[in-house]
Parts: C-alpha cells; sequence; structure tokens
C-alpha cells in the first residue's frame, strides 16, 4: 500500500516532442485513428496490422475464432516466421537490404561480429538443412540451451523455417531444470554450446547438458556450438560439433508454408505450483503482434540500431532481440555477457562504440546503474540514443526518472512496457509520439488490446481502488495453451472470470483518472526476482528435496535493487540446527535444483513455521516477518504463537 501511495501522489507528466511526434511511425494523428478502431473493432485493428506488417504466402480467411479460452487467429492464413525476419529483406522490395547489418554482437571479451540479412539467411538456411538431416520434422520440439550468441538466433530462426517448435532454456537453469523441460516437452534433440563468457570467465553449457541428460533418456542428439573451447565431454553417436555439420550442409532452404496457428514456440515459465508451465505460442498471431508493437512501441526505422539488453532465453529476447525485430528488417544488438566487464560501464560503451539509438532494459538494471554511480555514465558519449524502454516489474518513479535524464539527457521518450510470458508481446504500453509519460505508469493498452482492472465480481473499477489486471478480449498474440496441460491452463487463467471470458494476469493494477494503468505487482505465489519470474513453491520444493529439509515456506520481500528478495523459512530434520554452512549448502542446493537466480538472499530456521489450526501456512504472516514490519492482523488462529519471535530473527554473519 505504501508504493502505491507513492505512485499516485505523482504527478509529473512528461509529452512528447514535437519533433519526435512529427518523425514518428504513428504520429499524433494516426496513434489516435488507431486507437479508435482498435476500441471499435481489434479484429479489423489486427487485420490491418497483419496486412500490413507480415508477408503471407496465402491470405487468412477468417481473422478470428473465438471459443473462450481458445482463440485462433487469421485462420487459413499461412506464412513462415524465418520468411518474413529474412527472406522478405533480401529478395524483391525489401533487398536492397541484403547488405545491411540484421545482427551487430558483442561477446564479453570484446571480440565483435556483424552479421549482415544476406549472411543470417545462409546460415539459418544451413542449420535447417542441419536439423532436417538429423531427422527434425515439422512439430517435432528442439530444446536450445545456448549463450547470447549469434548461433541461437540462427537456431530459433532455423526451427521456424523448417516448422520445428523451439524451446529455449536459459543458459542459467540449472541440470534439473533442463532435465524437467527437456521430459515435459518431449523433445528428442538439444543445441547447445561449450559454454559462455561472464563476468571474465567462461562458464560450461555442455557440461549441465551431459548432466540433464542422465535424466532425459528421451534426447537422441546434442548439436554443440563452439565459444570459448573449453574441454567439454561428447558422447560418440549423440553428440556433434556444429561446425562439423555446417561445414557439410546446403545453403539451400525454402521456407516451410506454416498455418497460422502452427506452433511456433514453447517457453517455460514459473506459476504457483512447484512445475513450470511450458507456454505454447503459433506463429500468424504471435509474429504480427511482436513486429507490430517493435514498429511502432520502439519506433524503429531503417537508420535505426536498436539494443535489447535481455537475454533471449527469456520471453523479452524471443520478442525483441529477435523476432519483432527482425520482422521489421532493424539491426539488432546482441551482447553476451554482464553490465560490470570489465567494468561498470561496459553498457554506455556498447552504446558509444555502435551509436545505439533505441535501448531497451530493466528496472532492476537502472536501479543497478543508479547504485554504480553516474561517473560511469559520463565517461561516454551516450547522444546517439533517441528512445528508452523498460520492461519487467514495475519501475520506481526515482529511476524513472533518473533513466530519463542521465541516460537519456533529457531528450528521449520512455516506453514503459507491460506484458507476460503468455501475452507474446507488449500489452500496455506508452507510444513514443503521441503519449504523455508518467514516471511509473506503463500508461495506456496498446490499440487493440481491452485491459482492464476489476473487483472480484469482474466489475470494472478506477480511480484509489485498485484491482486484478484482465484482458477482456482475444488478442493475436496471445498463450493457445500450456503444453500438455489443458487443465491448468483453464484454471490459472480463465476460470476466475469465466461467465465473462476475461484473461487473468495475475497482476494487480489500478488506473487513474486518465486511465493510466499503474501496475502494483503479482497478486499469487509468483516472485519477480531481477526481472526473472520465480514461483515461490518452486524453491519451496527445491529447499525440501535436500536431505535435511522438513518443511519450507518462501516468500518475496521487497528490495531496492532487485525488486524482490526470496526469503525462506525453513525447519530442520529430527533436531538439527540450522548454522551459515547450511545455509550455504542450501543455497547450493536451490542453485542446483532451479539455477543460481534462485538462490534466497535470507535464510531463516526455525522447529515449527506458523500455521493455521487446519494447518495451513500464514503467508501474510510470513511477508510481514520478511519485510521486518510489525505482524499485523489476527494471530489468534495461529497453532503456536510463539514461533513468531524465532523467525524475527534475521540471519546474521
Ligand atoms: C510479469 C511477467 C514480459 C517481459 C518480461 C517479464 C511483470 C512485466 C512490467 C511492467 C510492471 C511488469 C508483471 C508481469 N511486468 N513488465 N512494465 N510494469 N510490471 O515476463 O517473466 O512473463 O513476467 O512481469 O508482474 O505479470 P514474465
Amino acid at each position: 500500500m505504501a508504493d502505491l501511495e507513492s505512485i499516485l501522489e505523482e504527478k509529473r507528466v512528461f509529452k512528447p516532442s514535437a519533433e519526435f511526434s512529427k518523425k514518428a511511425n504513428w504520429n499524433k494523428a494516426t496513434a489516435k485513428a488507431m486507437r479508435e478502431l482498435g476500441e471499435k473493432s481489434p479484429q479489423r485493428f489486427w487485420a490491418k496490422m497483419a496486412k500490413e506488417n507480415i508477408t503471407w504466402m496465402k491470405p487468412w480467411k477468417k481473422v478470428l475464432d473465438w471459443k473462450a479460452p481458445n482463440a485462433k487467429w487469421f485462420l487459413g492464413g499461412k506464412l513462415n516466421v524465418s520468411h518474413n525476419c529474412l527472406d522478405r529483406h533480401i529478395e524483391g522490395e525489401g533487398s536492397w537490404r541484403k547488405n545491411k547489418a540484421a545482427i551487430i554482437w558483442e561477446g564479453e571479451p570484446g571480440d565483435t561480429r556483424t552479421i549482415t540479412y544476406g549472411q543470417l539467411h545462409r546460415e539459418v538456411c544451413k542449420f535447417s538443412n542441419v536439423l532436417k538431416q538429423q531427422g527434425v520434422k515439422k512439430g517435432d520440439r528442439v530444446v536450445l540451451y545456448m549463450p547470447m550468441i549469434p548461433e541461437l538466433a540462427v537456431a530459433m530462426l532455423a526451427c521456424t523455417r523448417i516448422g520445428a517448435i523451439h524451446s529455449i532454456i536459459f543458459g542459467g537453469f540449472s541440470a534439473t531444470s533442463i532435465s524437467d523441460r527437456v521430459n515435459d516437452a518431449g523433445a528428442k534433440i538439444i543445441v547447445t554450446a561449450d559454454g559462455g563468457f561472464r563476468r571474465g570467465k567462461p562458464f560450461g553449457l555442455k557440461s549441465i547438458v551431459n548432466e540433464a541428460l542422465e535424466s532425459a533418456p528421451g534426447v537422441k542428439r546434442v548439436i554443440v556450438a563452439k565459444r570459448t573451447a573449453q574441454r567439454v565431454s561428447m558422447q560418440v553417436g549423440r553428440d556433434l560439433w556444429w561446425d562439423d555439420l555446417m561445414a557439410e550442409a546446403s545453403a539451400n532452404c525454402p521456407p516451410a508454408e506454416m498455418d497460422a496457428e502452427d506452433p511456433l514456440f514453447i517457453l517455460y515459465t514459473s506459476g504457483t505450483t512447484g512445475k513450470p508451465k511450458g507456454i505454447l505460442h503459433t506463429t500468424g498471431g504471435y509474429l504480427t503482434q511482436a513486429t507490430t508493437t517493435s514498429k511502432y512501441v520502439f519506433d524503429l526505422k531503417d537508420d535505426d540500431i536498436y539494443w535489447c539488453t535481455a537475454d533471449i532465453g527469456w520471453v523479452t529476447g524471443h520478442s525483441y532481440v529477435v523476432y519483432g525485430i527482425l520482422a521489421n528488417g532493424a539491426t539488432t544488438v546482441m551482447y553476451e555477457g554482464a553490465p560490470n566487464s570489465p567494468a561498470e560501464d561496459r553498457f554506455w560503451d556498447i552504446i558509444e562504440r555502435h551509436r545505439i539509438t533505441i535501448f531497451y532494459t530493466a528496472p532492476t538494471a537502472i536501479r543497478t546503474f543508479i547504485r554504480w554511480g553516474d561517473e560511469h555514465i559520463k565517461k561516454h558519449d551516450l547522444s546517439s540514443l533517441r528512445l528508452l524502454g523498460t520492461v519487467g516489474e514495475p519501475i520506481n518513479p526515482e529511476a524513472w526518472t533518473w533513466y530519463q535524464k542521465v541516460i537519456g539527457g533529457g531528450r528521449c521518450p520512455i516506453v514503459d512496457t507491460w506484458w507476460q510470458t503468455e501475452t507474446g508481446g507488449i500489452m500496455i504500453t506508452s507510444l513514443p509520439g503521441s503519449v504523455n509519460t508518467k514516471p511509473g505508469s506503463a500508461t495506456l493498452p496498446f490499440p487493440g488490446i481491452c485491459a482492464d482492472t476489476v473487483n472480484e465480481a469482474g466489475e470494472s473499477v478506477s480511480g484509489k481502488t485498485g484491482g486484478l489486471l484482465v484482458i477482456k478480449k482475444p488478442w493475436p498474440g496471445m498463450l493457445r495453451g500450456i503444453w500438455g496441460d489443458k487443465k491448468r491452463f483453464r484454471e490459472t487463467y480463465w476460470d476466475k472470470f469465466k461467465k465473462q471470458g476475461f484473461y487473468l494476469a495475475g497482476d494487480g493494477a489500478h488506473r487513474d483518472r486518465q486511465g493510466y494503468f499503474w501496475i502494483m505487482g503479482r497478486i499469487d505465489d509468483v516472485m519477480n526476482v531481477s526481472g526473472h519470474r520465480i514461483g515461490t513453491m518452486e524453491v519451496e520444493s527445491a529447499l525440501v528435496s535436500h536431505a535435511k529439509v522438513a518443511e519450507a515456506a518462501v516468500v518475496g520481500r521487497p528490495d531496492a535493487i532487485t525488486g524482490t528478495a526470496v526469503v525462506a523459512f525453513v525447519t530442520l530434520k529430527g533436531g538439527l540446527e540450522g548454522d551459515n554452512s547450511l545455509r550455504d549448502a542450501l543455497r547450493k542446493h536451490v542453485a542446483k535444483e532451479i539455477g543460481s537466480f534462485a538462490k534466497p538472499a535470507d535464510i531463516r530456521f526455525s522447529n515449527a513455521l506458523p500455521k493455521t489450526r487446519s494447518g495451513k501456512i500464514m503467508r501474510r504472516l510470513l511477508r510481514n516477518i520478511a519485510e521486518g514490519v510489525d505482524v499485523v492482523g489476527d494471530t489468534t488462529t495461529l497453532e503456536d504463537p510463539s514461533i513468531i519471535a524465532k523467525l524475527q530473527q534475521p540471519e546474521t554473519r
């Protein structure tokens, strides 16, 4: 509630400059017309976008088929994603882009590669043939577990070219997380690399895949790209080198004609149970939304150098490092490593050297830059920048204004973009040439998106009363399901407002008098740590799988830098005592079970957890304790009130 009040007091309004508006892909008048069209008929708006921004091999017969919760967009339409991202920029009208940079890549050690559209097309065709040779067919799942190197984009596009479904697993996930996802998706092939570079050191990926495959017997083939040249163990008959296969592959591979509703990719994300959900996206609708939002939210032009700092392993990287950006024929920058390697000015150095014009990053990164100090920024010329974006979590007004002033030099509009893995593309956002911005607000729904805040009964609420963020009408990039779990799909997103057919986003939000959305964060047991989604249950089950742990409860605590910090309350088996060495062991264990990014910041031991007499863990109370505020509300239902004091002892070293 404190957050809500501080945001409600935010009165500053920033207007787009006349100069920016005039040149914007949507100027004020067009944006207004598009908003009106989107309100009157989302279908007509999206059909117009699909026609203008996407190249179809066969036109669709019907725009939308909607029987909640199942949507089909652009029925009967045929297209290919790699054709839209590559071929149309090297042949016909767009052919002048053939020698334009598609990807400017920079490795952490400082090596760089510039790959033109013509070259990228050739690499993708070759890798498509490699996949085919390895027996990959339309509809097969291909797992990609790779560092931020161009080969990852090549592999994604190659999958789309032949109609294989990729499932990318972020390179920070552990062996257990990989085998869970591989088995759930039923993948027979993994593309990986020997490793990558981060904070000045090589890390291994192939070694982790080797470990994962001990519990994923369905995988028959592993293709390994070489990045670090570290020693890796290759299993004869199963593992093959990327370079060897590419050397033999033909560069001729026509794009497969895919149906608009053919699956494009699966991306696993955390939910309220311990098991991640395989979010399924399909071809035509997803590409339409990713491409359209890229064009009008980032105002992409042919002379832009665009950089999104997200890892491709998260949805932001899928939509706004690769698909939406390349489909527009723009230049996308990919950076392999950490923002403080070799020093805290690495990002600003990259912006200066590559003359980056559009920069898209996360609030947690912005808060980290603030902490590192302005001196790192002042060393560099950031005058090439013309637009800034944020994504992943609510941005606090202080960070917003710092971003605007120090990075944007006061001249760049900021687009705060709200969306989710499930939505496929941006949903609530400013439009840089036409929407006045307020620090901390994602502003208004993108045209054609029908978002609202509602109460438990599904009625619109606004003003000081916050509500549940819902999407009231289907949109093209929406998830089409959870891989292999129809029931969970319905229960998680649709059952709450079954009668109305609304999509439940899982966020709380409120709208101000101008209809601006202020996102307040998750309302379910999902934490947003540094813009990474982690389920409290996932961390709990990781902790409980440790031999010494009897029970665990995990909550999020607001954190100045990461947004949320993971706090774990742990009870141990039979009389064991918790100490710092066990804390270290438990953190290592969580890293092994999920990945380093999920490690608890704070672990508190106790001989019992606060439960109601019916045995339910009182999470609200644990959240109070984690935040160090007074325990409020009724504790009389607590089975053993004396444990509160014990849990209030913070971790000490
Ligand atoms: C959750 C989705 C989609 C990109 C990255 C995260 C939070 C995302 C914003 C924003 C406030 C935001 C929400 C959402 N979120 N963008 N601009 N303002 N909150 O994807 O892992 O699927 O997480 O991130 O809580 O539900 P994700």
